[in-house]
């Protein structure tokens, strides 16, 4: 078999232009744009470049963007004071602050900070909780991006059998929690699983979040089932030429694809999601924060 190749960018594409359409309508018809507020603390390059590519994106699907620049040295106290004005603005419906923060800044302490409300990452304690109790709450946005390619490909998961693997609060938890939400059999499976090939094998859904090159190769995936490739590499391509590299996933894509049923590249799959669903997130933020309905689709 050759596995149907599940296209993140254009998946993205499609959640975007559904975000952009809501967005227009909310403004016609409520006078209301919804705005994300991003804050950066530090100069670390790569979080730079997520930060500029969150505030295109969100600018193109007509949302306002505030972005907020602290210096790498900047007080906790500082952070926080930052983020209690961004709590009680009423154009701000989203607050990401970029992780990782400096070693000296309280990672929990700050992002539980955020009004739960507004918080578009959905790592606040609430809506961890929420999330686990199979309430309302705003979802991670990677793993809500999984369960929408995931749901689009299979329409009901009811039934399946699904291997997280990976235990992350950012990734790996929370999907868990959006499948057992869609009725499948879950597994977490993680650095300490023993036979986690066996396990593997006996999955319908296989999401993988441990961020290790290729680590699951094709025999380990059952015949047909979906591979959901979570990890983004960067390995050494010294057939590319000397000091090149590429991207891989966790999943060894050219054996997987020959057995699986569908699978995400990488990159161009659950990558382009992640902020797609961010600004879904924003959008599901600023309808609930003005008693509006929420548009269908872009929520757990
Ligand atoms: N750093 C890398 N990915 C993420 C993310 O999804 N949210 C936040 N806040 N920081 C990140």
């Amino acid at each position: 078999m050759t596995a149907k190749v599940i296209d993140g960018k254009a998946f993205a594409a499609t959640v975007r232009e559904k975000v952009a359409g809501h967005v227009a309508r909310l403004k016609e018809e409520n006078g209301l744009t919804p705005g994300l507020a991003v804050v950066l603390v530090g100069e670390d390059p790569a979080s730079q470049v997520y930060v500029r590519s969150k505030g295109k994106q969100t600018v193109e699907v007509g949302m306002n963007s505030f972005e907020h620049k602290l210096d790498a040295d900047c007080s906790e106290a500082e952070l926080l004071a930052l983020i209690d004005r961004l709590n009680t603005d009423p154009a701000v419906h989203g607050i990401l602050v970029q992780l990782p923060l400096p070693g000296h800044l309280d990672e929990d302490l700050v992002v539980n900070s955020i009004n739960p409300a507004k918080d578009v990452d959905g790592f606040h304690i609430s809506n961890v909780g929420l999330l686990g109790t199979g309430q309302k709450s705003m979802v991670p946005c990677t793993p809500l991006g999984c369960l929408m390619m995931l749901r689009d490909h299979h329409g009901s998961l009811s039934g399946m059998n699904a291997v997280v693997i990976g235990r992350s609060n950012i990734v790996g938890k929370p999907m868990a929690q959006l499948l057992l939400g869609d009725s499948c059999t879950v597994t977490i499976a993680h650095s300490r699983t023993k036979d986690l090939a066996d396990v593997v094998r006996g999955a319908d859904i296989v999401v993988a979040a441990v961020g290790r090159p290729e680590m699951v190769p094709g025999d380990w995936i059952k015949p047909g089932a979906t591979v959901i490739d979570v990890g983004i590499n960067r390995i050494d391509a010294p057939e590319k030429g000397e000091g090149k590299t590429r991207l891989v996933g966790d999943c060894h894509y050219v054996s997987c694809a020959e057995v699986a049923g569908a699978i995400t590249p990488v990159p161009g799959g659950v990558g382009p999601m992640t902020i797609a669903c961010l600004l879904a997130n924003t959008l599901t933020a600023a309808c609930r924060a003005n008693g509006l309905q929420e548009p269908d689709g872009l929520t757990a």
